[in-house]
C-alpha cells in the first residue's frame, strides 16, 4: 500500500547503456528508495533472465551482435522480461517497474516503449553514459568480477578482458538517446552532467531528482541514539530531558571511536533539536548541524508515560499500535509512517553528503536505518537499535556493509517486544524485502535476494565491541539473515 501517493499512474524506467555504467546500481537504489517512501518499485533484470535461459558462463561471444543464435535467445530473455513487467503492472498494480537492461538500440527502445504504451504505462528512459576509463575498469574489477557470469574465475585479468570485450560488442551497436518525442533522463559521468527531455509529473520528477542527488564517492555514515537520559531510566517515552551520568560518559567516549574511523576525514554531525542528542553530540570536534526532522517520533498524549501507564490510561490505543505499530499514530503525535514521511528530505540530503554521524532517536534511527538496509513497514519498528552502540554503515555497489560498536558503557535496554505479533511476520523479521526478477517470485525474499544480478547484494554485518576510549574487544561476522538488529520476537 502506497503511503505517499495513491497514484493511478503507472510508470516504466527503461535503463539505457553500455554495460558497467551504473544501470543496475541505479535501478536498484531508486526502487529501495521508491519503496522506502511507499511506492509499489520492483526491477526487472534481463541479465537474471539471460542466466536462467542460456546458463550463466557465456563468454563475450554471446553479446556478438553478429552471433545470430545468441541475438535470438538475448531477445527473447528481453521480451520475457518485459512481459513478466507488464503482467506485474496489470495483475499486482506496481506502480514503479525497472527495466533492467542495456535496450542500446533506437529500434530496441521503440518497440518497448509501443508494448508499454500501448497498456497505458508512462515510459521513461534512464541513460547513464560513462567516458572514464578507470571508473569503468573499477566497476569490472569490484562489481562485475563477482556477477555470477564470472563464478569460480579466480584470474582477474581473464575477467578483465571478457567484460571489456563484451563492452566492445555492444559499442558496435549502441546509439545514445536522440529521441526527442520521448522521456528520458541522460546521467553523464555519474551526474557531472544531466540532461532531461518531457520529463512530467510526480513519479517521474521525482525519481530524476533522487538519480540527480546521487554519487557513488566511497564514504561512511555512522548512526547513533543519544546517551542514555534521564526519562530512558524511568522509562518515559519522548519528552525533552538531560543526558543521565552513563548517557555523559557515552558523550565523551563518542569521539575517541569516531577520530579513530575518520582519521583525519571530514565528518558532518546531524542532530536532532532535542537536548539529549545536542549533548551526546557536544564533544564531537566537527561541524554540527541540528534538524527538526530528526526529533522523536512524537508519542503525542502519551508523551512522558511509560508503556506501563500507555497501556494503563490507553488500552486500546496500546493494543492497536501492536497490531499495526508501523502505522499507528498515537492521539495527538505521530506514527512510524508519519516519520518516514517527514524524513525524506534527509535521506535526499544524506544522499548528497559525504562522511555523516546522525546522533537522533530510537524510531528515527529505525525508519533511516531501514531504508539503507531494505526492510519492509512490518519490520522497521522493531529494529534493534541500542543504546550506547554506534552503527557505521558504509555503501557497497547494490548494498551497504553494517558494523556495530557497542560500547562497554552500561544504558537501559527501551526495546518493547511485541507480544502479540504473528508468527508469520515472527518468520519474515529477519528478511529483507527483495527487489529480485519475478522469476524467483515464488521464493522467499532471503533467498531472492541473494539471486540478483551481480551476485554481490548481500549485507554482512559486524558486531565489535568497545570498551571506551576505541578498544575493540571482539568482532563477529554474520549474514543479513541473522541481523543483530531484528530482535528474536
Ligand atoms: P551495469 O548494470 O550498467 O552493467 P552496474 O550497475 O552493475 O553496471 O555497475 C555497478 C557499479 O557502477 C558500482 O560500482 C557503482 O559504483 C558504479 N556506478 C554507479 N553509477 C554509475 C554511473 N552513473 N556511471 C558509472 N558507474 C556507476
Ligand atoms: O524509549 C525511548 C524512545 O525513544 C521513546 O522516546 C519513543 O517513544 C520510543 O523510544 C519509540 O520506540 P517504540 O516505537 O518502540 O515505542
Ligand atoms: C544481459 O544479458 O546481461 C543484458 C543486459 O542483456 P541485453 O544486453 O540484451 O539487454
Amino acid at each position: 500500500m502506497p503511503y505517499v501517493i495513491g497514484s493511478s499512474v503507472q510508470l516504466a524506467c527503461i535503463m539505457v547503456g553500455l554495460p558497467a555504467r551504473g544501470k543496475t546500481y541505479i535501478a536498484q537504489k531508486a526502487s529501495r528508495y521508491l519503496q522506502w517512501i511507499g511506492i509499489p518499485t520492483r526491477v526487472f533484470n534481463v541479465g537474471q533472465y539471460r542466466r536462467k535461459l542460456a546458463g550463466a558462463h557465456q563468454d563475450h561471444s554471446f553479446f556478438d551482435p553478429t552471433n545470430a543464435e545468441a541475438v535470438k535467445q538475448r531477445l527473447q530473455c528481453a521480451f520475457e522480461a518485459l512481459g513478466d513487467m507488464i503482467k506485474w503492472f496489470k495483475e499486482d498494480k506496481g506502480i514503479v517497474g525497472f527495466y533492467d537492461a542495456t535496450n542500446s538500440t533506437v529500434a530496441r527502445r521503440e518497440v518497448i516503449r509501443k508494448r508499454l504504451e500501448a497498456q497505458g504505462i508512462q515510459v521513461m528512459f534512464i541513460e547513464s553514459m560513462c567516458d572514464d576509463e578507470s571508473l569503468v575498469l573499477s566497476n569490472i574489477t569490484q562489481v562485475k568480477r563477482n556477477s555470477p557470469d564470472y563464478a569460480g574465475e579466480v584470474d582477474p585479468e581473464t575477467v578483465i578482458d571478457d567484460f571489456r570485450a563484451r563492452i566492445a560488442h555492444y559499442e558496435t551497436v549502441y546509439e545514445t538517446i536522440t529521441e526527442d518525442d520521448a522521456t528520458f533522463v541522460k546521467m553523464l559521468n555519474v551526474g557531472s552532467r544531466v540532461i532531461i527531455n518531457r520529463i512530467q509529473g510526480y513519479l517521474q520528477s521525482r525519481v530524476v531528482y533522487y538519480l540527480m542527488n546521487l554519487h557513488i564517492t566511497p564514504r561512511s555514515i555512522f548512526f547513533s541514539r543519544h546517551g542514555e537520559s534521564l526519562y530512558n531510566i524511568t522509562g518515559k517515552l519522548g519528552g525533552d530531558s538531560d543526558l543521565s551520568p552513563r548517557g555523559l560518559k557515552y558523550a565523551e567516549a563518542l569521539p575517541g571511536l569516531i577520530a579513530k574511523h575518520m582519521d583525519g576525514q571530514k565528518l558532518t554531525v546531524w542532530t536532532s533539536t532535542l537536548r539529549r542528542t545536542i549533548q551526546t553530540g557536544q564533544y564531537l570536534p566537527y561541524p554540527k548541524l541540528q534538524w527538526k526532522a530528526l526529533d522523536e517520533l512524537d508519542a503525542g498524549v502519551c508523551d512522558g508515560l511509560t508503556y506501563e501507564e500507555v497501556e494503563d490510561q490507553y488500552p486500546e490505543d496500546f493494543a492497536l499500535r501492536d497490531d499495526d505499530k508501523f502505522n499507528y499514530r498515537y492521539r495527538g503525535g505521530e506514527s512510524y509512517r508519519d516519520v518516514v514521511l517527514r524524513l525524506e528530505p534527509v535521506i535526499m540530503e544524506l544522499e548528497r553528503q559525504h562522511n555523516i554521524l546522525i546522533v537522533s532517536h530510537q524510531a528515527v534511527l529505525r525508519c533511516i536505518y531501514a531504508y539503507y538496509l531494505n526492510y519492509t513497514p512490518d519490520e522497521l519498528p522493531y529494529i534493534k537499535i541500542p543504546l550506547h552502540t554506534v552503527l557505521k554503515l558504509t555503501p557497497r555497489a547494490y548494498g551497504c556493509d553494517v558494523e556495530l560498536y557497542k560500547f562497554d558503557i552500561e544504558a537501559v535496554d527501551t526495546y518493547r517486544a511485541n507480544p502479540k505479533r504473528p508468527s508469520s511476520l515472527r518468520r519474515l523479521g529477519s528478511q529483507r524485502r527483495s527487489t529480485s526478477s519475478p522469476t524467483m517470485a515464488g521464493q522467499p525474499p532471503a533467498l531472492r535476494r541473494n539471486q540478483l544480478n551481480s551476485g554481490v547484494i548481500s549485507s554482512p554485518q559486524t558486531l565489535v565491541c568497545v570498551t571506551p576510549p576505541t578498544e575493540e574487544v571482539t568482532q563477529v561476522s554474520t549474514p543479513m539473515a541473522q541481523s543483530p538488529l531484528l530482535q528474536p520476537q
